[in-house]
């Protein structure tokens, strides 16, 4: 399958395994991109030295493309943003922000600077920095979310802007892939589906949370800090959106 994502990030598929903090390590993503889609590697929060060994991890798996992820509200944001061109991975996604300081070095070490957005404004102001693409993610996703739906946002970025869209936010299978691309998007990211395959390395028992739960088993905490983040619904989430 072609399409401008799969030309741009040199891939068969225009699947892209969302980055997971402290869960999206080299075995996962090197897994995803031997398989022909874009894995990449979640850094948000992690030392230095693991992010080495978890890329020379999936090297080891593969010699497709792989990427990294930068929160950019990590402390290390800017280390990590190094080990970006130093490591010489293909493809950075960037979260939580703008990675504007980073831009200019990644664009000269052809690094393909793919955003994480939650509107079309965002969006616009990625392209003008120079991004190669976006990820138009809605808040059906699991992790950190913004307001707009997946179904109000792909069509307002593709809009917005002519790079390349990848939409994300409650994409699992076929169906949510094909919806997206009627929406405008040239490719999907998705994150919690990965976490229930075999190569990701969380517990069973969260696997089987995840596959067993119905549409209004999650839940959204943190939106009084200014940071939601939507997960499983248990007593631990229910205590914390207290
Ligand atoms: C457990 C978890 C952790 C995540 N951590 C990150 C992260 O560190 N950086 C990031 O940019 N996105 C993160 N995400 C978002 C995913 O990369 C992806 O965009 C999102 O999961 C897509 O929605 P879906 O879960 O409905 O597939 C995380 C998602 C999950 C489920």
């Amino acid at each position: 399958m072609k399409t401008r994502i799969t030309e741009l990030l040199g891939i068969e598929y225009p699947v892209v395994q969302g980055a997971m903090a402290r869960i999206a390590d080299g075995g996962l993503a090197g897994a995803v991109s031997e398989a022909g889609g874009l894995g990449i590697i979640a850094c948000g929060g992690a030392r230095p030295e693991w992010i080495r060994d978890q890329v020379a991890r999936a090297r080891a798996l593969t010699s497709k493309p792989i990427g990294m992820n930068v929160m950019l509200m990590d402390p290390r944001a800017d280390e990590v943003a190094e080990l970006v061109v130093e490591l010489g991975v293909e493809v950075v996604t960037t979260g939580a922000g703008s990675p504007a300081n980073y831009m200019k070095a990644w664009k000269e070490a052809g690094v393909k600077v793919v955003p994480v957005v939650a509107s079309s404004a965002l969006a616009a102001r990625m392209e003008r920095l120079g991004a190669d693409a976006v990820v138009a993610e809605g808040t059906e996703a699991g992790g950190h979310i913004g307001e707009l739906t997946t179904m109000a946002l792909i069509p307002a970025v593709c809009e917005k802007v002519s790079i390349p869209v990848i939409g994300a936010g409650g994409i699992v299978d076929g169906r949510g892939m094909l919806a997206a691309f009627a929406l405008g998007a040239e490719g999907v990211q998705c994150g919690t589906r990965f976490l229930t395959v075999e190569e990701c390395g969380v517990h069973e028992a969260w696997k089987e949370k995840v596959l067993a739960a119905k549409d209004s088993d999650t839940i959204v905490t943190g939106r009084g800090t200014g940071h939601p983040v939507r997960g499983l619904k248990n007593k631990f989430a229910r205590e914390c959106r207290k």
